[in-house]
């Protein structure tokens, strides 16, 4: 299964979720079942490694992001399983891309998965904020990662019914 997380600007927000989503997947036997990436939807950074400050927090909690900033393409709307955005915006921004009705169904917020959820779908963008932002959005992040994996957990058998496969994208 193919996992694309969407944010902005690809050097906050998404290239975290990416880098959690593989830290669990791993931690939990789970990663040939899985590719994962991020992206962006304004390309103001392509090209770019993550924010420092989401990078220097990650590395306090043992992740480690290598993630090279991109801009979200027409075609990444139908190679990826499953489209994680972090906010409105960004789902407004990959609506844009004009996916057909297949596309469409793809495209969830990553809180949908958050398990403290109270009334708000998006993960706060850090970038403007200060220290704490980014540790609030990490907390945030990692929480709805692991509901992630236990939600779509359950498909492998009946996708991978033989078993694993030798690479995620076999
Ligand atoms: P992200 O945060 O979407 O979580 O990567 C942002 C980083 C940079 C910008 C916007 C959002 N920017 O416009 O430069």
């Amino acid at each position: 299964m193919k996992v694309l997380f969407v944010c902005l600007g690809n050097i906050c927000r998404s290239p975290l979720a990416e880098a959690l989503f593989l830290y669990h997947l791993n931690k939990q036997g789970l990663q040939s079942y899985f590719s994962a990436d991020s992206c962006g939807t304004n390309g103001l950074h392509d090209g770019e490694n993550a924010d420092s400050r989401t990078r220097d927090n990650a590395k306090r909690h043992g992740i480690e992001i290598n993630h090279i900033s991109r801009k979200i393409t027409e075609q990444d709307l139908a190679d990826w399983d499953l489209i994680v955005v972090m906010d409105d915006s960004n789902y407004e921004n990959v609506l844009k891309l004009n996916p057909n009705e297949e596309e469409v169904e793809k495209i969830v917020y990553l809180r949908d998965f958050d398990p403290e959820f109270e009334d708000d779908l998006d993960v706060p963008d850090p970038w403007f904020g200060g220290e704490e932002g980014f540790e609030t959005v990490y907390n945030i992040i990692d929480r709805c990662i692991l509901d992630l994996i236990d939600t779509i957990k359950p498909d492998l058998d009946e996708l991978f019914p033989e078993g694993a496969p030798l690479t995620a994208d076999d």
